[in-house]
C-alpha cells in the first residue's frame, strides 16, 4: 500500500508509535451508505473466468450462501465441512430458527433447481491434515475460501473447554491450510474470513484503515505494519493469530492471501437460497451464536423485548449476508498478484450503535427494549470509524439496513417463530468473574423475563 498523506494523526501511547492515515469515512448512524468509488462490477459471469473453489465451512451461515452464489455465477465449488456447527447446536440444546436441511438434501436440491453440481467432503481441517492435503492435490483448486472456524465470541468465552477448542480448531485449521498449500506445490489463492474485532473497538484513536497502518517508529523511521491487534475475546484472538500466520507464509512461501475483516452479518436469505425452501440458510438467534441484529429482529417479530447489553452504546460494523457472498466473489475474482503482500479488505457496509438499532426496530414494531447487564468485558460506549472503499473500488454496492429490515422480520422470524425456544436468548456465557457478579445483580429480573418468555411462547 502506498504511503498516504497524513490528514489525521493518532497516538497509540501503549504501542509507542504515531499512526498516520487519510481515509473516507463510514459514519455510525443507521442507513448511512459508505462512500464508494462506483465503477463496473469486476466479477465473473457464467461464461467468464470460471474458477474452481474449495469452500471450507460451506455448511455454515456465511459459507452456504456463498457456495451457492459462486456456483450460480459459474464457478466450480467443492464444500469442505465437518458439520461441527451442527454438533455445537446439539451440545447447546439450540437449533437454527429456520429448518435447515441435511447437507445431502441441500446439494441434491441445488442441483435440481440450478442444474449445477456442488460436491461435499466431510473433513476436519484442523485435525485431518492428510485428507485435506490429498483433496487439494486431487482437486487443484484456483482458490480456497476459509470460513471453517468456531466463530462465536460468547461460545469461546464459555469455559476452559470452549476456549481451548476455539484456539485448537481455528489456529490448527488455518495453519494446516497454509502448510497443505505449500506442500502441494500449487499456487492457490486463499480467501480468509477475518473480523473487524481484530482491530478492537475505539482503541486506536482514529479511523480504522484496511489492515495496514503507516507508522513512525522511534528514530523517525517510517514503516507500514499490520494494524495493532486488540482482540476482545478468545475467538477474536484466533483471528489476530491467523493474520500473523498469513503474514509469515506470504513472506516465506509466497502464499497469496486475501484476508477479509468482516463486520457482523445479518439477514438470512440470498437470491439463491430463496429458490427452494430446502435451500434456506441457517438463522441463529440464541445468545451464543445469534448475531445481534438477527437476535433483535427475531425478538421483535415475536413481540418480546429486545435484550440490549449494558447501555447499548457499543458501535459495531454490519453487513447483509447477500453482500458477504458478493464480496467473496469480488475477492475470488481479484486475487493479489504473485509476490505481493497479504491483501486485506474491511468487509463492512455500515456502522451502528447497538441501542440505535434496538430503538429503530422498536419504533417500527413497538416491541420494547430490555437493558440487561453486559456479559462481555468491553467498553460501554465506543465510536467506530472504518475505511471500506476497497470493495467499492471493485464495484460492490452494499445493501443498507433500511431496505431489508422489514422483509427479514416478516418473512423469516415470523414464519418460523414457533420453532424458537425463547429461553435461549438470555446470555449464558460471561467474559470473566466480574461479569458473572454483575449479572447476579439483575438475576431476578432475568429470571422473571425468562418466565415471561416461556409464558409468551406457551400463549
Ligand atoms: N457470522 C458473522 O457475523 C461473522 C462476522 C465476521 C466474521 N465471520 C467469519 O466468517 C466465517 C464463517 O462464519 P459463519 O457465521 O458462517 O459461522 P458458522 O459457524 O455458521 O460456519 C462455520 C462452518 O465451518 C465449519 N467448521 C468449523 N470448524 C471446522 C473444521 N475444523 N473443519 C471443517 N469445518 C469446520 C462448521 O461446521 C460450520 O459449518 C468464520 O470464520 C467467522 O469468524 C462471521
Amino acid at each position: 500500500m502506498a504511503r498516504v498523506v497524513a490528514l489525521l494523526a493518532c497516538c497509540c501511547p501503549a504501542l509507542g508509535f504515531v499512526a498516520q492515515s487519510s481515509y473516507t469515512s463510514l459514519k455510525p448512524s443507521h442507513g448511512v451508505r459508505p462512500a464508494t468509488a462506483a465503477g463496473p462490477l469486476r466479477m465473473a459471469s457464467a461464461n467468464g473466468s470460471a474458477k474452481k473453489a474449495l469452500v471450507l465451512g460451506g455448511d455454515g451461515f456465511c459459507g452456504w450462501p456463498t457456495a451457492l452464489h459462486l456456483s450460480d455465477a459459474g464457478h466450480e465449488v467443492v464444500i469442505v465441512d465437518n458439520l461441527s456447527r451442527r454438533n455445537i447446536d446439539l451440545e447447546l440444546g439450540c437449533e437454527s430458527l429456520t429448518p435447515i436441511q441435511t447437507m445431502q438434501t441441500r446439494l441434491k436440491v441445488w442441483e435440481q433447481v440450478s442444474g449445477r453440481k456442488i460436491s461435499w467432503e466431510k473433513i476436519d481441517v484442523a485435525k485431518e491434515y492428510d485428507l485435506l492435503l490429498a483433496l487439494i492435490k486431487r482437486e487443484k483448486p484456483d482458490v480456497i475460501i476459509h470460513f471453517a472456524e468456531q466463530r462465536a465470541a460468547p461460545y469461546s468465552q464459555k469455559g476452559s473447554r470452549e476456549k481451548r477448542y476455539t484456539v485448537d480448531n481455528n489456529i490448527g485449521g488455518t495453519h494446516n491450510l497454509c502448510v497443505a498449500i505449500v506442500e502441494s506445490g500449487l499456487d492457490i489463492h486463499v480467501v480468509h474470513l477475518g473480523t473487524m474485532g481484530v482491530y478492537g473497538y475505539g482503541n486506536s484513536g482514529g479511523q480504522i484503515p484496511e489492515g495496514y497502518i503507516d507508522v513512525i517508529l522511534p528514530g523517525n523511521r517510517e514503516q507500514k505494519i499490520l494494524h495493532p491487534a486488540y482482540p476482545g475475546s478468545v475467538y477474536h484472538t484466533t483471528k489476530c493469530l491467523d493474520a500473523l500466520l498469513f503474514q509469515f507464509y506470504n513472506k516465506n512461501d509466497g502464499l497469496r492471501v486475501t484476508d477479509l475483516h468482516q463486520g457482523i452479518v445479518w439477514g438470512t436469505n440470498t437470491a439463491q437460497t430463496v429458490r427452494d425452501e430446502r435451500l434456506i440458510n441457517r438463522f441463529d438467534y440464541d445468545s451464543d451464536y445469534g448475531t445481534v441484529l438477527n437476535r433483535f429482529l427475531m425478538q421483535a417479530a415475536l413481540g418480546i423485548p429486545m435484550t440490549v447489553y449494558g447501555t447499548g452504546g457499543q458501535t459495531r460494523a454490519f453487513i447483509h449476508v447477500s453482500d458477504t457472498a458478493r464480496c467473496l466473489e469480488a475477492a475470488v475474482n481479484n486475487p493479489p498478484a504473485t509476490g505481493s503482500g497479504v491483501e486485506i479488505f474491511n468487509q463492512v457496509a455500515e456502522t451502528h450503535r447497538v441501542r440505535d438499532l434496538a430503538q429503530l426496530i422498536d419504533s417500527k414494531t413497538g416491541t420494547g427494549i430490555d437493558y440487561i447487564s453486559n456479559p462481555r468485558n468491553e467498553a460501554a460506549e465506543n465510536e467506530l470509524d472504518v475505511r471500506n472503499d476497497k470493495f467499492g473500488n471493485l464495484g460492490v454496492d452494499f445493501k443498507s439496513l433500511d431496505e431489508n429490515l422489514l422483509d427479514e422480520v416478516q418473512n423469516i422470524a415470523q414464519k418460523y417463530g414457533d420453532r424458537a425456544d425463547l429461553t435461549l436468548v438470555y446470555p449464558k456465557s460471561y467474559w470473566n468473574k466480574n461479569r458473572v457478579a454483575a449479572a447476579a445483580g439483575d438475576a431476578s429480573a432475568n429470571a422473571e423475563q425468562q418466565r415471561l418468555f416461556v409464558d409468551v411462547k406457551a400463549a
